[in-house]
């Protein structure tokens, strides 16, 4: 059986804030089959949690149950005609390695989604999404194992996506592990280019294929956001907060360059990064958390940051946010503990 088990585990290599806590169980496998194994010979007590790389959790505290990491690795095509290629990837493949085999392959549809941290499962649970891409445009089905060991297969459709949601986030789900996930990509030339500056980006480079958007997505998100291997993060660390068109239109007379997407059904989506930088909190710092100097929608861990040094500041800037403008702001980075 090649699953390995630890216990009184660092987490320091399993959450990119780079906070060393421990979990008393840490297991890892590599197929569907050794997780059921595990799981048959009754060794997979409660609590536990299934982990991705850690790149959207925070741990509040040691975790005193089992923390289960998927090492299931591979990308297989499944199916294939003109214009589409079906392909099967294992939840523990690198993110950031799947697309780059996609874009290498000359397959369209998740270059948008380049150099996001990550693995494939987490993908999927979180609905991750960067430059007018979701990764549930491209998802066919999610396959899991239950914590009772029963493999199911869920269609796109009953995976429930929504702005950085599925079914899988819901509490009765966690006994659901992602090991597969399907996706359907294109073979034909198509590109997202409206978002943001990638259009300008791309000015200098006339002929751009499908290298050159991700070189271009990679170089903005550089630009933009701190690599946490030198600066501890979990991306955003709050959703951008939807509001009423009427509240919008109230809050616009005093703050007419408020940015903002029409989400239809009356629904305006607002940027929390513009909210939070406002509010002043670009680039300060707070025990020794901070938020980020070029994106105010990122909070890092300026060295030595505890849990409660990054949830004190949390919570001074959705207070902050509230009281200038009446919007409550939410984590997207779940909390753990
Ligand atoms: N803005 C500011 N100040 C800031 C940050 C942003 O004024 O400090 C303004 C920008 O000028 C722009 C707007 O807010 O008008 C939106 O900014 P940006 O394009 O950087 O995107 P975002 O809404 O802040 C979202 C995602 C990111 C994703 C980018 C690009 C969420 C919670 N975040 O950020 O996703 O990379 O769009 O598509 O939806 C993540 O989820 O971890 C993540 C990084």
């Amino acid at each position: 059986m090649k699953i390995q088990v630890f216990n009184n585990y660092s987490l320091l290599p399993h959450n990119t804030f780079g906070l060393n806590l421990k979990a008393a169980t840490f297991i890892e496998y590599a197929s569907v089959d050794d997780l059921k194994a595990y799981i048959a010979k009754g060794m997979l007590e409660p609590p536990f949690l299934h982990i991705g790389q850690g790149s959207n959790l925070l741990f509040l505290k040691d975790y005193e149950g089992t923390i289960l990491h998927s090492a299931i690795q591979g990308i297989e095509v499944t199916g294939e005609d003109e214009r589409f290629v079906s392909v099967r990837v294992g939840a523990g493949v690198s993110w950031d390695d799947f697309v780059d085999y996609c874009v290498k392959q000359g397959w369209y549809g998740v270059e948008n989604l380049s150099l996001i941290p990550g693995e494939v499962g987490a993908s999927a649970v979180q609905n991750i999404g960067a430059y007018g891409v979701e990764v549930s445009d491209l998802i066919a089905a999610v396959e899991t194992v239950t914590a009772e060991g029963e493999e199911r297969m869920f269609g796109v459709a009953e995976c429930e996506y929504s702005y950085r949601n599925s079914i899988f986030k819901r509490t009765e789900m966690k006994s659901h592990f992602v090991t597969y996930v399907h996706f359907r990509l294109s073979k034909q030339e198509c590109y997202h280019l409206e978002y943001g500056n990638i259009r300008k980006y791309l000015e200098a480079t006339p002929h751009y294929d499908l290298a050159t958007v991700r070189k271009a997505i990679v170089d903005i998100r550089k630009s933009k956001l701190p690599d946490p291997e030198v600066l501890g993060n979990a991306g955003s660390f709050f959703v951008n907060p939807m509001i009423s068109k009427a509240q919008f239109d109230e809050l616009s007379k005093q703050y007419p360059e408020m940015p903002c997407y029409d989400m239809g059904n009356d629904l305006i989506k607002v940027p929390a990064g513009w909210l939070i930088e406002q509010c002043g909190w670009k680039g300060q710092t707070m025990g020794k958390a901070g938020v980020y100097e070029k994106q105010a929608l990122v909070l890092v861990n300026r060295g030595g940051a505890t849990a409660d040094d990054i949830v004190a500041l949390s919570n001074s800037i959705i207070k902050s946010v509230h009281d200038k403008f009446g919007i409550d702001i939410h984590p997207e980075v779940n909390f753990v503990g």
